[in-house]
């Protein structure tokens, strides 16, 4: 057991050495990848790029059926699928896939895996129109052969709001925690009888690249999160799962993460004369904070933008 209160990969060996294409790339899924980490919930770390630092986990949920959180880019369905029949299930099972929100690398496969099933999928009502009417962009091919990030636009069948519960088998109830910031509609889901906490992108990890619309929200969100007593396992989109009291830091850790970044806008801002430029602003700012250079610099400069117009955030954080 480590940190994250994993048990062994789960062992089918047809994963250790399980390749596929992706982008372009061929990226190598160990078993590691792979995980069953309690008696009912599942994590697949998806490839976000050839890199294997850079993944988003797709949960599942194993009940009388099975209920997926987040869906990885388009071509992540394979793994799912594949993932799924190894451990004895069938993905016909699917009855719901819960889109935490509308960023590309965790709705790119919920369409392929609904029209497979037929499955519901569910968002909250914020981020329910960039799901159903995705941007063009995001559908289109980066190159021949390569395909997109996205594989389509999927109808919400049910609209999540703050406070609501889903069964999802016999003594599971996932609640939504309404956690904006990262984008409006970010929702985080509390299984309740598991005391596990799915989070999506509501908690940024440190040394990734920031993202968020609302820093304020975002900082209030995790603060809420930090509130939830006892909490067992925690399982965030792109960053290890923790079991326990390193869920609390994690959730600090994320706090700490704010601060600075913050503290190095205010400071990149202030060495910019008059109104700063977003990318001048974004490139000082990523070179104190260290970021690697290849992370999105269109979503971080607006980040960096959203914390300098973000009148309240010194109180927000040491509220
Ligand atoms: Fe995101």
């Amino acid at each position: 057991m480590d940190e994250s209160g994993s048990r062994a990969p789960v062992s089918d060996i047809r994963y250790s050495s399980h390749r596929f294409g992706f982008y372009g790339w061929w990226v190598e899924i160990d078993a590691g990848d792979l995980m069953q980490i309690t008696p009912h919930i599942h994590a697949i770390k998806t490839p976000l790029g050839p890199s294997p630092d850079r993944f988003v986990h797709v949960y599942l949920v194993y009940g009388d059926s099975i209920t997926l959180i987040d869906t990885g880019f388009s071509g992540s369905e394979k793994l799912v699928t594949e993932y799924i029949r190894s451990t004895g299930r069938d993905p016909s099972e699917i009855r719901l896939i819960i889109l935490t929100h509308a960023h590309p690398d965790h709705i790119g496969s919920a369409k392929a895996i609904r029209d497979l099933t037929g499955c519901m999928v569910a968002a909250h009502p914020l981020d329910a129109p960039a799901i159903e009417n995705v941007d063009p962009m995001l559908l289109k091919s980066p190159s021949p052969g390569v395909p997109p990030l996205v594989g389509g636009p999927v109808p919400i069948g049910r609209l999540l709001d703050d406070g609501d519960t889903i069964s999802v088998g016999r003594h599971l109830t996932l609640e939504v925690l309404h956690t904006p910031g990262h984008t409006p509609g970010s929702i985080s889901l509390l299984l309740q009888e598991k005391m596990a906490l799915f989070t999506g992108d509501a908690v940024q990890a440190p040394g990734r690249a920031p993202i968020y619309t609302d820093p304020i929200a975002l900082v209030r969100s995790i603060k809420r999160l930090e509130k939830i007593p006892a909490i067992k396992h925690y399982f965030p989109a792109h960053d290890m799962p923790a079991k326990g009291d390193a869920a609390y830091r994690r959730l600090e850790d994320s706090l700490t993460y704010i601060r600075r970044v913050h503290t190095a806008v205010k400071k990149a801002a202030s060495e910019l004369p008059g109104t700063p430029d977003p990318q001048a602003l974004a490139g000082r700012v990523i070179t104190a904070l260290g970021i690697h250079p290849g992370a999105a610099p269109p979503f971080i400069a607006r980040t960096f933008l959203a914390d300098l117009n973000a009148a309240g955030l010194d109180d927000a954080l040491n509220e």
